[in-house]
């Protein structure tokens, strides 16, 4: 009885933390500053600039591509044969090259002006995809967009093929203000291996700050990859779809836009 409550105990705190991360964030509606995505690779050796040798050991061929290549006998790659191996890297390959973020926001707003910006974004595995605004494009270093004093506004408008999403922001009580500058996107299915990728797209609603001045804004794209080729998926002890890599694997990505200088004047 003890042993059965002990493997029942194990198999849920397993599923709980699967729960998170690979799948995005669902229980957590806050800010968000990419930093907390330490296992993700990036996609460009700018976004640890500064950081040395650490910055190129982050990207995706070295540390997400190179590891599933490998395979070796105590990771998790192990189990697919070399063949399948090669696949599942052509498959991502195609996902990350499929898989882009752009920022459409104004050159310049008044003081205090209320102002709307575009994110869309393209690919992702699924089934969800996490989009922020911050203010550098810089894993370490970025903070949400609010500190440099861009004030979200409104609840931001989440939106993905084609469809408005409210499940994931709802989760999180009115009365607290749902002017959030991350949020995950649901409704995201990607898949490599039929050349199918998804589109979504969040507007944000931002006031500027009262004072004249410069001030820098970028997005930031969190999503997975293996997750978007058939070989890539997994489904864990209670039919919950995982990422073959499992948690600890470099499969999730971090990407971001250029930052824009928008001049207040
Ligand atoms: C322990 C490792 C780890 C940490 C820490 C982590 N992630 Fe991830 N995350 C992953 C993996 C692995 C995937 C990729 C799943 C795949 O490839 O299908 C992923 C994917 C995602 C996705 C896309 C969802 C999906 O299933 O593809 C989002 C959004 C995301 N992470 C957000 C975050 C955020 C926000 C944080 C910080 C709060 C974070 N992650 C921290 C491992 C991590």
């Amino acid at each position: 009885m003890i042993v059965r409550s002990f493997v029942l105990a194990t198999l849920v705190a397993a599923a709980g933390s699967a729960a998170a991360y690979p799948g995005g964030t669902p229980s957590y509606q806050t800010d968000v500053a990419p930093f907390c995505a330490g296992c993700h690779a990036s996609r460009d050796v700018a976004a640890l600039a500064g950081a040395g040798e650490r910055a190129t050991k982050e990207l995706v061929p070295n540390k997400h591509l190179a590891v599933i290549r490998a395979g070796e006998a105590k990771s998790p790659y192990a189990k697919l044969s070399a063949a399948d191996r090669a696949t599942l890297v052509k498959h991502i390959e195609a996902l990350d090259a499929a898989s882009g973020v752009i920022l459409e926001a104004p050159a310049s707003v008044k003081p205090g002006e209320t102002f709307t910006v575009i994110v869309k974004v393209t690919g992702g595995a699924g089934p969800v995809v996490g989009v922020g605004l911050v203010d550098r494009a810089h894993r370490w270093y970025a903070r949400p967009a609010a500190s440099v004093g861009w004030q979200v506004a409104a609840a931001p408008v989440v939106r993905s093929s084609g469809e408005e999403k409210t499940d994931w922001l709802h989760k999180r009580p009115a009365d607290m203000g749902r002017n959030l500058s991350f949020v995950n996107v649901t409704g995201i299915h990607s898949d490599a291996a039929q050349n199918s990728f998804a589109t979504a797209q969040v507007t944000w609603t931002l006031r500027a700050p009262k004072e004249m001045g410069e001030l820098p804004l970028a997005a930031v794209y969190l999503y997975g990859t293996e997750k978007g080729s058939p070989l890539g998926i997994t489904t864990g002890p209670l039919g919950r779809k995982g990422n073959v890599g499992g948690l600890g694997a470099g499969a999730g990505r971090v990407m971001f836009t250029d930052v824009q200088v928008i001049r207040v004047e």
